[in-house]
């Protein structure tokens, strides 16, 4: 039902929202100033255009020539991230560090995953998508809220119970069957490499998904004094091949067939059936992921998860770098680097997240574009 249910959200979309925006062309950008490359699209909120990165002479040949790349090309990279209201500016950033960073960019396709009642709409959004990356591949699907409103408990933080970050849950529903890999990313990020080194990733054995693993972590703390002391729940992780480490679920390589085949969907419902029943964690989407997979997770290099620089879930202090080379860094907890600079009390990190903002300020009468070639030298990445 919930499998049918997306899919006619799917297909509802793709004739309703992306036929007219098809016939149009792609590269139509609906609004543009005169004076100025950037576009407003939702109320106030306005993207610079990002640079048109091209395919590296070593990239595979584009077959389509210049049309609509079809998600089903057995060349691309497939990335899947939420599109929120919210997040937007990160999400933007996100994609923008991507596309500059890629050895291939016009060889990456993105999933972009919007909630069916978000403020601006499912189909603002992906104007504002088009409007700020002409060229990019893309899709949007629209994440039925109701599929997971009554599986999510409250957590300590109420960002995390947005239903949006359930929606990684549903990606082996959600996307085309041709695809069979996927990487997922939080809308907190910026990559300062080369997303095909991460989307070469091995996945050994029956492995299903491949994550920064942090063994040092105390494990015990993800999880509540009542499932440890309840045999039947926590011998979830007596099963496991591996002592269980913590992974964070904001940047993973996934085997999509393996997903599909072994109903992972179910498995980590089951548990947050168990949540509503027994509280036997506090964070949001994650302790289902740990309950599924710790243990049994392809361990991939810290460099592309330094995760933790929001600070705590709390009080949103500033973090430091793991020690460590940097491919990926990540704002995860409670303080989020656009949030800080604007309210000009930045941490020191968040100006690494800077030269990837595309937003443009015009409230005061000034324009003000962040991807100016020389900040943009910041990463001395594989461009
Ligand atoms: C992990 O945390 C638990 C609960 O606070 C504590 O009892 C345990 O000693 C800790 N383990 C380590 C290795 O620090």
């Amino acid at each position: 039902m919930v499998h049918f249910r997306l899919q006619a959200g799917v297909i509802f979309f793709t004739f309703v929202v992306l036929f007219p925006l098809l016939c149009l062309g792609i590269r139509s950008i609906p609004s543009r100033e005169a004076n100025t490359d950037a576009v407003e699209v939702l109320n106030g909120f306005r993207f610079a255009e990002a640079p048109d990165y091209r395919n590296g002479r070593d990239c595979p040949v584009s077959t389509t020539n210049g049309r609509l790349v079809s998600s089903c090309d057995p060349s691309l990279i497939h990335i899947a991230m939420t599109l929120d209201s919210e997040y937007l500016r990160g999400s933007i950033a996100a994609v923008h560090s991507v596309i500059k960073h890629a050895s291939c960019p016009e060889s990456i396709f993105f999933h972009f995953i919007a909630a069916e009642f978000d403020p601006a709409s499912p189909r603002v959004l992906t104007q504002l998508v088009r409007s700020t990356f002409p060229s990019l591949n893309f899709k949007v699907y629209i994440f039925r809220e109701d599929t997971v409103i009554n599986l999510i408990s409250s957590s300590i933080r109420q960002a995390l119970e947005n239903p949006l970050n359930y929606a990684r849950n549903y990606l082996g529903d959600m996307l085309d069957l041709c695809v069979d890999r996927v990487i997922y990313l939080d809308s907190d990020v910026v990559v300062v490499d080369d997303i095909h080194k991460l989307w070469n990733t091995k996945l050994s054995g029956s492995r299903v998904i491949g994550a920064p693993e942090y063994c040092h972590a105390n494990f015990t703390l993800y999880f509540t004094a009542g499932f440890w002391s309840d045999p039947v729940l926590s011998g979830a992780f007596s099963s496991a091949r591996r002592k269980p480490c913590y992974f964070n679920t904001g940047v993973m390589v996934m085997d999509l067939v393996r997903w599909r085949e072994g109903n992972y969907r179910r498995r980590i419902e089951k548990w947050m059936e168990v949540q509503r029943k027994t509280r036997i964690y506090d964070l949001g989407s994650l302790p289902p992921f740990l309950l599924v997979f710790a243990g049994d997770v392809e361990a991939i290099d810290h460099r592309w998860n330094q995760h933790g620089l929001g600070g705590d879930n709390v009080r949103g202090s500033c973090r430091s770098l793991h020690p460590g080379p940097v491919s990926l860094l990540h704002w995860s907890g409670k303080g989020k680097p656009w949030v800080r600079l604007d309210a000009k009390k930045p941490c020191k990190l968040d100006h690494l997240w800077e030269p990837y903002d595309l937003y443009v300020r015009n409230k005061k009468g000034y324009f003000y574009a962040h991807n100016d070639p020389q900040s943009m030298g910041l990463f001395t990445g594989s461009m």
